[in-house]
């Protein structure tokens, strides 16, 4: 089994959260329909899981859906839910612009829409969203190269190569902005050095932040441009795409005693990647807590539906680009091997140490 498939397979065994995707319309308040991009990574597992059961606590049924990242899944799993009533919708898009019809059907049922953790474009339908703030999961991932720069009193400047998340998720747009307001001053001043002069989001975004993909760019950077020269950090977007990388430089001898592993980053706190921090072959991870993202939007979800004043943090950043829509943002936290075990065990309770060995 290579790397990815054994990450694919250690997900689907790790998973204590499989949620059914059946509906269960017994709840006198009503259905509320959710629409999740995948199930590959085991965040969005979780965020179902959360959130079906906030969504109970309050009296509502919920008909929760995964898309397997196939739009025309996504859009016909919504409309199902529009014809068999849903009160609102709660919807990740894969692609944030592809959902403007069936919110128009939507919304003219009176259903109320929220996004969730990805931001809908391009539709004045959208009433609320809920997420992380996505531009501070960026600052957080380059501070931790940055930082590792900095401890390690390098005199030569540092190697470093950037990769981002899938180019129609709006989350990989913030997250880039915000590392790159960190490493920016640091590629000007020569203390970091771009060897691939790949930077443009376009050139290093990772189709749908898949693992495997991200893993063969590795494969072409390592041989283009590292044959001879040491590769000192990655900036990885998410965790899916962390495992592709560590893979890739496995595959040509970092991690050994002689060639010491680049600083990796990612995002998401997925069980194999915080092995992967205990280990030594990642250095941090932001830990998103997706159970308070889930109840945030379970409040906001209820309150729009019975009239009372929704909790916003944010009225002013999230432009869609035909409204402003009101947001909730959740602070994400970095993880690295020596707070994983208060972030996620101890103070956390997101995971059991025993998941974790
Ligand atoms: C989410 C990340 C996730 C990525 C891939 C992004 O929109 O915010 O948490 O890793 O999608 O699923």
């Amino acid at each position: 089994m290579n790397t990815i498939k054994k990450f694919a397979f250690a997900m689907a065994v790790s998973c204590s959260l499989a949620v059914t995707s059946s509906a269960s319309f017994a709840q006198e308040k009503g259905t509320i329909g959710i629409s999740l991009p995948t199930k590959t990574e085991s965040r969005w597992m979780t965020d179902g899981q959360s959130m079906v059961a906030a969504l109970k606590a309050k009296g509502y049924a919920a008909d929760l859906q995964y898309a397997d990242y196939d739009v025309p899944t996504q859009v016909n799993q919504i409309e199902n839910m529009v014809t068999k009533g849903v009160k609102a919708l709660v919807i990740a898009p894969i692609d944030g612009k592809t959902l403007s019809d069936v919110l128009q059907s939507a919304s003219s049922r009176g259903i109320k829409i929220i996004s969730y953790d990805r931001f809908i474009t391009q539709t004045n339908k959208v009433d609320y969203y809920a997420t992380f703030d996505n531009y501070q999961v960026g600052v957080l991932q380059a501070q931790s190269i940055v930082s590792a720069y900095e401890k390690s009193g390098a005199k030569k400047p540092w190697n470093i190569e950037i990769f981002a998340g899938s180019i129609d998720d709006n989350n990989a747009h913030k997250i880039y902005a915000g590392g790159m307001s960190v490493l920016k001053p640091y590629f000007d001043s020569g203390k970091f050095v771009l060897k691939s002069k790949q930077a443009a989001i376009e050139k290093v975004s990772v189709y749908r932040w898949d693992g495997a993909t991200a893993q063969s760019r590795m494969d072409n950077l390592l041989s283009a441009f590292y044959s001879s020269a040491r590769l000192d950090a990655v900036w990885a977007p998410n965790d899916a795409v962390a495992i592709g990388i560590i893979s890739s430089l496995k595959g040509v001898g970092y991690g050994a005693p002689q060639q010491k592993m680049p600083i990796v980053t990612g995002q998401d706190a997925e069980i194999p990647n915080i092995k992967a921090i205990i280990r030594g072959d990642q250095t941090t991870t932001v830990f998103k807590d997706t159970r308070e993202l889930a109840s945030r939007t379970a409040d906001i979800v209820v309150d729009s539906l019975t009239g009372k004043p929704v909790q916003v943090n944010d009225t002013k950043s999230y432009n869609n680009g035909v409204k402003i829509v009101p947001t909730y943002l959740v602070k994400p936290m970095l993880v690295d091997a020596g707070n994983w075990k208060e972030a996620l065990v101890t103070r956390g309770r997101y995971y059991t140490e025993a998941q974790l060995k």
